[in-house]
């Protein structure tokens, strides 16, 4: 199949050989039933490989599935990938099929294979080599037919020698490497990327789109991306919503590049509240966010006031429901009103009016979560998508991280 049809397809940007390569390699193998392994640095569009091999094989008719190895917590992943028996562990009330037998006849993309628990791995490497497994917590031994494509941003290699992953998987699992080059490596795609994403960016937020003027396209070119496509994308963000000129020059984009420390930042707004005089959208959008902070404050405020009165029991259903007070200051002391026939769970939940301070202790509850995120969104940022940097300055591990990912449903 043609190269530039399968971009087309899948929305690829980029004639770059390296790319080019990677995707001839993708063509040539998608037909056959061998395992590939997709190699590449975070935030290169190692994705978008699974699928097209999935897409131009025999089996597109049949299902494809993309596992996140690194967001599965360990407890559970041999039992999602594989299946378990009733009471196989505490909570496995039923018997459940793992993927490797809903998938029968089709493919498993297994992205981030680096993080997948020894365990698992012995698993994995005896349905590679014979098609057989077993549900957890059972003793029959079943038969799949499953394609399995994997994807790592990792030194597989460099984790078999530091006894993480298995060597033998490995070297079962690159039969057929595919790797996909860092953005610095195709420098003469990144100019046609930006200006792909401006235009997207253009017409989501209804500006028009930006243009690079030609020092600027130099920097932008020579800049080593480290978080690659998926970086790129954000700055190209950035600049489309916060720059007010719409002929973006040098020092313009320098601002926006976190590796030039020989220019000013965005300047952080010292007291944005008091500040009414604008100078750019900047200002203006962040004054939008502190307003709109003071909203959703007034708004939780006179959702407890609701709360204090008897006679909402709706909104207190609600909040039992949505476990919002189980750390809240006085929770266990909470009544029920007279009569109510519920079980525990669903019982209307009524504050004690002389408790707490309600305004206060709804802000401390729920900026908790809200300063995670806001770290988390923070921490990626720094590092430039990368999972693995931002959990260690974060003090978390990689799948805690990925966990919360999910949780908060942050987009990278
Ligand atoms: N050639 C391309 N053209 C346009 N967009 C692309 C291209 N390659 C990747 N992207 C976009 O870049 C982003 C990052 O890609 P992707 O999620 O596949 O990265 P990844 O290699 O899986 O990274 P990680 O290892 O961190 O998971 C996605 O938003 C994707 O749509
Ligand atoms: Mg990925």
């Amino acid at each position: 199949m043609d190269i530039q049809a399968i971009k087309n397809r899948f929305g690829i940007i980029g004639s770059s050989p390296a790319l080019n390569y990677a995707l001839q390699v993708a063509v040539q193998v998608a037909n056959t039933d061998l395992t590939v392994l997709i190699n590449g640095e975070s935030g290169v569009g190692k994705e978008v490989f699974s699928q097209i091999i999935h897409a131009l094989s025999a089996r597109k008719h049949n299902p494809f599935i993309a596992v996140n190895c690194g967001a599965i917590p360990e407890g559970t992943i041999d039992s999602e990938l594989f299946g378990h028996e009733k009471g196989s562990f505490t909570g496995a009330v039923d018997s459940r099929k793992g993927y490797f037998e809903t998938v029968n006849g089709g493919t498993i993309f297994l992205d981030e294979i680096g993080e997948m628990p020894m365990g698992t791995q012995a698993r994995l490497l005896r349905v590679l080599e014979t098609g057989e497994y077993i549900r957890v917590g059972s003793s029959k031994v079943q038969k799949t037919d499953v394609r399995v494509v994997a994807a790592t941003n990792r030194d597989l290699l460099e984790r078999t020698q530091q006894g993480k992953f298995r060597e033998d998987l490995y070297y079962r699992l690159n039969t057929v490497p595919i790797r996909v080059p860092a953005l610095r490596d195709r420098k003469e795609d990144i100019p046609l990327l930006f200006r792909k994403f401006s235009v997207d960016f253009s017409e989501k937020y209804k500006t028009p789109s930006i243009q690079l003027d030609e020092e600027a396209r130099n920097i932008l070119v020579n800049y080593p991306w480290r978080g690659n496509i998926r970086e790129l994308k954000n700055i190209a963000e950035q600049i489309s919503v916060l720059s007010s000129d719409k002929l973006v020059t040098a020092n313009d984009l320098k601002r926006f590049l976190p590796d030039q420390p020989e220019v000013n930042r965005l300047p952080m707004l010292a007291a944005p509240q008091q500040n009414s005089d604008f100078n750019s959208e900047r200002d203006i959008l962040y004054k939008l966010f502190f307003d709109m902070k003071k909203d959703v404050t007034e708004v939780k405020k006179m959702f407890f006031d609701i709360l204090q009165n008897p006679n909402m029991a709706h909104a207190a259903e609600y909040h039992a429901d949505n476990h919002v007070l189980h750390s809240y200051p006085g929770a266990a002391e909470m009544n029920t009103p007279p009569g109510a026939g519920l079980g525990p769970a669903q019982q209307p939940i009524i504050l004690p009016d002389n408790k707490i301070d309600h305004h206060e202790e709804v802000e401390e509850t729920l900026s908790i979560a809200d300063k995670e995120k806001e770290l988390i969104v923070k921490a990626l940022k720094k590092h430039k998508g990368k999972r693995k940097d931002a959990a260690l300055d974060l003090g978390i591990s990689e799948r805690t991280l990925y966990r919360k990912l999910k949780e908060y449903n942050i987009a990278e």
